[in-house]
């Protein structure tokens, strides 16, 4: 039998609690993970290779961006790389009145340009095993609440980006992006600590009566990479528990 060829994956915001669920996903279904965050290795995530990198230096610093892009490079064997899950991304709150240029110029650099800057700078690679990018979207790209101004922007753009993107780079590199609602991470459930009814509530705007898994965006970015086919290109998938054709209105 012939060795199977290795596929490489990697994965931004590996620290957080979607990310750590993407790494295990892909490592048990036999990648090497090369997992980044800016936040240290936690304990127990395994995977190939960890990088601490500050993603909004690689926007802002073209040397230390370059370095990264080397480090992952050098890792990866000569096939290139199977998949890029632009997972990390950063919630500034704020209204109207008050989002100043620094949340803007913040939300903006590790939510949209790091995403597009990393597909750019590992497309040779990516291009060599004919490879797809996953970007982690949101809901939050078609509808969102108050306060919501600057992530809500910066995810409605990262769509738009997936789906430009589809255009520019199709036939050499597939990419898609998959829009969760409300998912539960163990900062979330840490949020509705005390307020068990509101997290009830929570639960039954959507109608599946529940919110989503970690497990569950983690299966859908594995599946979007190798099991939904080769024509899935330049999709922004809902992964919402049907809150999102949902129709709330007083009658
Ligand atoms: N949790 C949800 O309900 C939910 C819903 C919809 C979409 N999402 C999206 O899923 C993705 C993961 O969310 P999560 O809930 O796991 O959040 P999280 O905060 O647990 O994880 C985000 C990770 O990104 C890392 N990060 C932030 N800024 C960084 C920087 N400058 N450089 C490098 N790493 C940085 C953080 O350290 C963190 O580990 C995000 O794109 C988020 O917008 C989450």
């Amino acid at each position: 039998m012939e060795p199977a060829i290795p596929r490489y994956a990697v994965v931004t915001g590996a620290a957080g609690g979607i990310g750590q669920a993407i790494v295990r996903e892909f490592t048990q279904a036999g990648y090497s993970v090369i997992a980044t965050d800016i936040a240290e290795q936690p304990a127990g995530l395994r995977c190939s290779l960890y990088l601490q990198v500050d993603l909004a230096r690689t926007v802002s610093d073209e040397a230390y961006a370059q370095d990264v892009f080397y480090q992952i490079k050098a890792h990866l064997g000569p096939q290139g790389l199977t998949t890029l899950i632009n997972n990390a991304a950063i919630q500034i709150l704020g209204s109207a009145d008050s989002l100043t240029r620094d949340d803007w110029h913040k939300t903006l650099d590790v939510n949209l340009l790091a995403p597009f800057l990393w597909t750019q700078g590992l497309l040779p690679e990516l291009e060599r095993s004919r490879g797809s990018v996953v970007n982690i979207s949101s809901i939050h790209a078609r509808l969102t609440k108050k306060n919501f101004v600057a992530y809500a922007t910066s995810k409605a753009a990262l769509s738009g980006m997936t789906r430009s993107m589809a255009v520019d780079l199709g036939p050499r590199v597939r990419i898609n992006a998959i829009e969760p609602a409300a998912i539960a991470t163990d900062m979330l459930i840490a949020g509705f600590d005390d307020k068990s009814m509101l997290f009830r509530e929570l639960e039954a705007c959507h109608p599946l009566n529940r919110i989503g898994s970690t497990q569950e965006v983690a299966s859908c970015a594995l599946a979007m990479v190798q099991g939904m086919g080769e024509f899935l290109h330049g999709a922004c998938i809902s992964l919402d528990g049907g809150i999102g054709v949902r129709l709330f209105d007083p009658i």
